[in-house]
């Protein structure tokens, strides 16, 4: 049967400046380039699983008063579905201005969302859960997201057919009770010191008090690579860092697509763990993502 993989959360508009240097507060500079790109985490880890090779669809919010021309054209240029998506007619895209200091890829974000809802469960009810083989949640808006992961959970123990689902926590403290309801929870390392967990292994240890015993978690810690726990034990892969670092905006989202990816493909998760800092490591030696079809 053909299944796909969602990737369920922010779709925002992101405008991107690369500079020489970060810019000194109440100065002026001109940038080296600009450009513009759709931005969001779970919208950009479909962009790089369909990259790789893997059919996917996304699923947010998205409106059509502001840069929907783009960014729809751009989701079909990548070949995701967008046809589960909820959509508004008078709210404004979320916004993210993205500086690039392109002496080390540093990325520096400031985002907006003036008034787009969030994607709620009653929306998300209505999909048919048997085109899916995994569906990703990005850990926010808490409530809704909950009971969307409950509901997978509830079809996945009458189902015959297998979904995997898995959780990013990205930076939301409260989003830490979502953990428990996925196969796979990735913890970005924002959300460790939001806790104050000093590294991979102290956030791994940490977790497990969070997760099922059968889920795997999964720690980002960007040059220093990832760290996994699963019943089968702990396993870690080294960054594999590029010549020169240019970009590293949605490093961890291009981890994330890599590592699904590879898994989809019957990987297992200590080939995955490597493939998956591969990949965000080659990203980070190029702009934007186009460089790893
Ligand atoms: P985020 O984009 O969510 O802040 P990280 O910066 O932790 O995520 O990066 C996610 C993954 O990307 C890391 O686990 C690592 O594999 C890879 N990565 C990030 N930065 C670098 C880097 N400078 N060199 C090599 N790999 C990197
Ligand atoms: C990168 C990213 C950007 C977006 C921002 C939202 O991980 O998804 O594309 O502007 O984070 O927080």
């Amino acid at each position: 049967m053909f299944q796909k993989i969602l990737c369920v959360g922010l779709n925002c508009f992101d405008i991107i400046q690369i500079c020489n240097s970060y810019p000194i507060e109440d100065s002026e500079q001109r940038s080296i380039e600009y450009r513009m790109q759709r931005g969001g985490n779970a919208s950009n880890s479909s962009t790089v699983l369909s990259l790789l090779g893997s059919t996917c669809e996304f699923m947010g919010t998205l409106s059509k008063k502001t840069f929907w021309e783009f960014i729809q054209k751009d989701f079909e240029k990548y070949c995701i579905d967008i046809s589960g998506c909820k959509i508004y007619y008078e709210s404004q895209f979320p916004v993210s201005t993205i500086i690039i200091n392109s002496q080390n890829g540093s990325r520096t974000i400031v985002h907006s969302n003036k008034d787009l809802p969030e994607l709620d469960y009653e929306h998300f009810k209505n999909i048919d859960l048997t085109n899916y083989s995994w569906i990703h949640f990005e850990g926010r808006n808490v409530s809704e997201v909950s009971k969307m992961m409950l509901s997978v959970n509830d079809y996945k123990n009458v189902s015959e057919l297998p979904i995997t689902v898995s959780v990013e926590l990205e930076k939301r403290k409260e989003s830490l009770c979502l953990a428990a309801l996925a196969d796979i929870v990735f913890v970005g390392k924002e959300f460790s010191k939001n806790y104050n967990w000093d590294g991979m292994k102290t956030t791994l240890i940490e977790m497990r008090k969070h997760v099922k015993p059968s889920s795997t978690v999964i720690s980002l810690w960007d040059k220093q690579g990832a760290m996994a726990s699963s019943p089968e034990g702990i396993f870690s892969a080294p960054a594999y860092p590029p010549a020169t670092v240019v970009d590293t905006l949605g490093a961890g989202d291009t981890f994330i697509g890599g590592f699904i990816h590879s898994m989809s493909r019957g990987k297992d998760l200590n080939e995955s763990l490597h493939l998956a800092c591969k990949i965000a490591g080659f990203k980070v030696g190029t702009y934007g993502y186009d460089e790893l079809k």
